[in-house]
């Protein structure tokens, strides 16, 4: 069985489990408190991919009011983030969750769709042109403690 389920709080639990794949620095635990808070919110939405019966993937996409680099419009859909467990990658699979969240942006009244990649992240550069973005630019960002 194969498909492409948006997400309820039904699936907390397996959202968190593949998300925990990709935001590693982060625990189960504080994934599901974050995604919970998210599924009730109408500006923010997941997709899953299930794929022989099981979840394989995901994509959570947010709409973002602020600047976005390289786009002229406001609010813009944003993939906040996307996952393919790595024995079901090159399938297409990332391409269909991101269709889905530009169709979610899309009825969300949104007229661009933006993201970003690390430094380093070939798998994720190179899919994302495949999948039609263009480079809008790149970014270093830094941060400092502040003394009290
Ligand atoms: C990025 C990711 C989601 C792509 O998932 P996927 O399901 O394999 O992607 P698709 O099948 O939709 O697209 C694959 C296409 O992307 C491009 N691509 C992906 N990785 C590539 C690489 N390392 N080098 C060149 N092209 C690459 C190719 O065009 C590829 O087509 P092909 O299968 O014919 O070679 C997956 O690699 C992943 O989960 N990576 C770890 C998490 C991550 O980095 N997420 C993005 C940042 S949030």
């Amino acid at each position: 069985m194969e498909e492409i389920k948006k997400s309820t709080t039904e699936d907390l639990e397996k959202l968190s489990a593949l998300a925990a794949n990709l935001w590693t620095e982060h625990t189960i635990a504080e994934l599901k408190q974050e995604f919970s808070e998210l599924l009730s919110q109408d500006g923010a939405c997941f997709f899953i991919k299930i794929a022989e019966g099981k979840p394989v993937g995901l994509a959570q996409c947010q709409l973002r009011h602020d600047y976005v680099e390289g786009t002229s419009s406001s609010p813009v859909g944003y993939l906040e983030g996307i996952y393919v467990a790595p024995e079901f990658r090159h399938r297409g699979y990332a391409k269909q969750l991101l269709t889905e969240c530009e169709k979610w942006a899309k009825e969300k009244g949104c007229a661009e769709f933006a993201s970003d990649c690390s430094f380093g992240n070939n798998d994720s550069l190179f899919w994302h042109l495949s999948a039609g973005f263009d480079e809008a630019g790149r970014v270093i960002c830094f941060v400092k403690k502040l003394g009290h």
